[in-house]
């Protein structure tokens, strides 16, 4: 069996739910994968406005591991700035199985469902939808304008998994963080993992 660790790129975007995107990133790392890591300009502003300056970018490891545990060392990141459309992701002959952008703005979102690629969120996910490999999105707006909702549509047309950020309630959270893990568990689900973050509905 191949010891390689299991590539999957994770974008952090401009729209609330920072905590989402650590939960995500912590989930995956615990399972031993390797994170090809993105965050847009406004993706660096959720995570300190939303989750304190210790979840700022240049501190993100130590965050994760401080919130989640040392399991999150089984795995890593590496983190390519946005504006570098030469990174790895950028291209279809790299072995990324699989990208998730949560959350993921309107904006970046508009770039997607019309081919945009400005910048590195933009064309891995335009990679992702052309070579046939799963793409997770998870928008977060409320309410929705008609070209929103028709951006949605376009990208699932295109072949991605719409996964709005809509945590469930009847798994009875009673914190943020059983909301963020419910949301993290459907974007590993749909990544194609099992994990434990919320109980199986068992009728
Ligand atoms: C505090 C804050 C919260 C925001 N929340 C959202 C949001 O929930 N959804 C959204 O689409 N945009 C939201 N925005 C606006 C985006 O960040 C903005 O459109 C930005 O240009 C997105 O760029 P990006 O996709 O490159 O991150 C928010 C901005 C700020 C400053």
């Amino acid at each position: 069996m191949s010891t390689e660790k299991r590539s999957i790129a994770i974008a952090i975007t401009g729209a609330s739910g920072a905590l989402y995107a650590t939960r995500t990133m912590a989930a995956l790392m615990e399972q031993g994968c390797h994170l090809e890591l993105v965050i847009s300009d406004y993706g660096r502003r959720l995570l300190r406005d939303e989750l304190g300056e210790q979840a700022a970018v240049d501190k993100l490891l130590g965050y994760l591991e401080a919130k989640y545990g040392a399991g999150v060392r089984n795995g890593s990141y590496t983190l390519y700035s946005n504006k570098d459309l030469g990174a790895k992701i950028a291209s279809g002959s790299q072995d990324c199985e699989a990208m998730a952008i949560v959350p993921c703005s309107m904006k970046t979102l508009a770039g997607i469902a019309h081919g945009l690629s400005r910048n590195l969120v933009e064309r891995a996910a335009d990679v992702m939808l052309k070579e046939r490999r799963r793409l997770v999105i998870v928008p977060r707006e409320t309410p929705m304008s008609l070209p929103q909702l028709k951006n949605m549509v376009l990208c699932a047309e295109a072949g991605a998994m719409m996964l709005p950020a809509m945590p469930a309630f009847y798994q009875m959270p009673k914190t943020l963080d059983d909301l963020a893990d419910f949301m993290a568990g459907k974007v590993l689900a749909a990544l194609g993992f099992r994990h434990q973050l919320y109980p199986g509905w068992e009728g």
